[in-house]
C-alpha cells in the first residue's frame, strides 16, 4: 500500500485541551483516527508523527523520504518562520500539502505568513481535522496526474488514455461514486467509458443536462446540490453533487463527468486536478489529430 506521512508540529500534542474554541475538541489521537479512517478508504497507509522539536521533524522527514509517496504537514508555528523545515520539504522532493486546523488568515498577522507555502502543492486551512483529509486529496491528485501523464506517454491510443483517467480517479477518490468520460459526436455527447452505476444517459444533446451545459459554456461546472439545479439529468437517486470538466484543446473533445453521493463534494482542488488532467488529455489529442 502507498504510504503518506502525516506530520504534526509543536503544541499539537495538546489538542483537545489547548484553546478548543480555536483548535476544536478532538485530541491528536482522535484527529489521527479520523485521518486513518479516510486514508484507508483511499487505500493509503498513513504514518503519523508529532514533535515539538524542529530538528526531530526534519529528521523524521529525512528518515522516511524514500518509503513515502507524499506528505501532509501541519507545521504549527514552525509554518511561519522555519526556513530549515522549508528547505527539508524542498530537499526530499515529495509532494506536500500544508494544512492548518484553524483559519490562519483570520488570526494574528504573524500567522498569515507561511515560509513553507512555496514548496507545498496547496495550503488548506480552517477545516479542523478535515483539513488533513483535503490535504491528502491534494497529494493524491498530484500523484494521479503523474500516473495519467505516464499512461499517456506509453500509449498512442486515445481510448486507453481515457480509460486510465477514469480508473485512476475512481480508485483514489472514495467520494467520486461515478466517474466517466463523454465524447463529443456531432451535436451530442456519447458516453465513452465509466465506472459506477449504469446510466440511462448514454447520449446527451449538447446544451442539455449539466454535461451538455459544460460543453456549451466551455467551462467547468460544479453543482453542489443536484436536486436544486433544474438542468440536472438524474443518473442515480443517490447522487447529491456533480462536477463536469470539458476536455478542451483546439476543440472540445469531450468531458470528465463525476457524481458524488456526498452533498457539496467538489472543491477548488478537485477542479484544479481535473482541469489539469483534462488539459493533459487535450494536449495528447491535439497532437494526435
Ligand atoms: N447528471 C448528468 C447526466 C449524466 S449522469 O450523471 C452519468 C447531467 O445532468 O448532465
Amino acid at each position: 500500500m502507498r504510504r503518506i506521512l502525516f506530520l504534526h508540529g509543536p503544541n499539537l500534542n495538546l489538542l483537545g485541551e489547548r484553546e478548543p474554541e480555536i483548535y476544536g475538541h478532538l485530541t491528536l489521537q482522535q484527529v489521527n483516527e479520523k485521518i486513518a479512517a479516510f486514508a484507508a478508504k483511499c487505500k493509503i497507509e498513513p504514518l503519523f508523527f508529532q514533535s515539538n522539536h524542529e530538528g526531530q521533524i526534519i529528521d523524521f522527514i529525512h528518515t522516511h523520504r524514500r518509503e513515502a509517496v507524499g506528505m501532509v504537514i501541519n507545521a504549527g508555528a514552525f509554518t511561519h518562520y522555519s526556513y530549515a523545515l522549508r528547505d527539508a520539504l524542498e530537499s526530499v522532493q515529495l509532494p506536500v500539502a500544508e494544512v492548518h486546523l484553524s483559519d490562519i488568515h483570520r488570526r494574528e498577522t504573524f500567522r498569515q505568513i507561511s515560509v513553507i507555502r512555496d514548496v507545498c502543492l496547496a495550503q488548506i486551512s480552517g477545516l479542523g481535522a478535515e483539513s488533513y483529509c483535503r490535504g491528502l486529496e491534494v497529494v493524491l491528485g498530484f500523484l494521479g496526474r503523474k500516473e495519467l501523464q505516464q499512461a499517456i506517454n506509453e500509449t498512442a491510443n486515445a481510448d486507453e488514455a481515457y480509460r486510465a483517467c477514469v480508473k485512476i480517479l475512481k480508485r483514489d477518490f472514495p467520494k467520486y461514486n461515478w466517474v466517466g468520460i463523454y465524447l463529443v459526436e456531432g451535436n451530442e455527447l456519447v458516453v465513452h467509458n465509466y465506472i459506477g452505476a449504469p446510466t440511462p444517459h448514454t447520449r446527451i444533446p449538447i446544451g442539455q443536462g449539466i454535461c451538455g451545459a459544460a460543453v456549451a459554456e466551455e467551462e467547468t461546472i460544479i453543482v453542489a446540490d443536484v436536486n436544486a439545479d433544474p438542468r440536472y439529468l438524474a443518473c442515480s437517486l443517490e447522487t447529491k453533487s456533480e462536477i463536469v470538466v470539458p476536455i478542451q484543446g483546439r476543440r472540445i473533445y469531450g468531458e470528465i463527468d463525476i457524481d458524488s453521493h456526498t452533498p457539496n463534494a467538489f472543491h477548488e482542488h478537485d477542479q484544479n486536478m481535473l482541469e489539469n488532467m483534462a488539459k493533459d488529455l487535450a494536449e495528447f489529442l491535439d497532437a494526435a489529430e
